[in-house]
């Protein structure tokens, strides 16, 4: 699968090792940047890699900042993102399974280091339930397909 990945400096820390975990489960990975622990904005990174997915560059996208929520709040302005911000190996899988989370954002600041591929390896491995799932995600993009409309 190709994966998309970026970070600011609260996440930078945590990326080499994201990717790894992503290259050794067999993926074929972007790196978006940040390349250094400097201080940038993370809208910018949340850009680049939501809008590979949203334009179909990128089947998933993984963005690392100090919480996860200001990635997963700018991600999630982009049509068909998806983004879903979570905290163990249960919100990792769930968001695949109910939320069909096409972009997982982490936090590099909260999290401990041994659980990330962890909770990497089970929103891959974890298949859409489908069903009332569907029905609900069909719900968000109409959602935004409404919002697209006025502007
Ligand atoms: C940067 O200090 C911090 O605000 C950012 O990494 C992120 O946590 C925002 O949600």
């Amino acid at each position: 699968m190709k994966i998309a990945v970026g970070a600011d400096h609260g996440g930078f820390e945590r990326k080499a090792a994201i990717i790894g975990t992503l290259r050794k489960l067999g993926h074929a990975v972007t790196d978006m940047g940040t390349d250094s622990d400097e201080s940038v904005d993370y809208p910018d990174y949340a850009a680049k890699v939501a809008g590979a997915v949203s334009r179909g560059r990128a089947e998933r996208g993984v963005l690392i900042c100090g919480t996860g929520i200001g990635m997963s709040i700018a991600a999630n302005k982009f049509p068909k993102v998806r983004a879903a911000v979570v905290w163990n190996v249960k919100t990792a899988s769930l968001a695949a399974e109910h939320n069909k989370a096409n972009v997982l954002c982490l936090s590099g600041r909260f999290l401990k280091p041994a659980l990330i591929p962890k909770m990497l390896g089970a929103w891959l491995a974890t298949p859409f339930g489908g069903s009332r799932h569907e029905r609900r995600v069909k719900k968000i993009a109409k959602l935004e397909a409404q919002a697209c409309r006025r502007g």
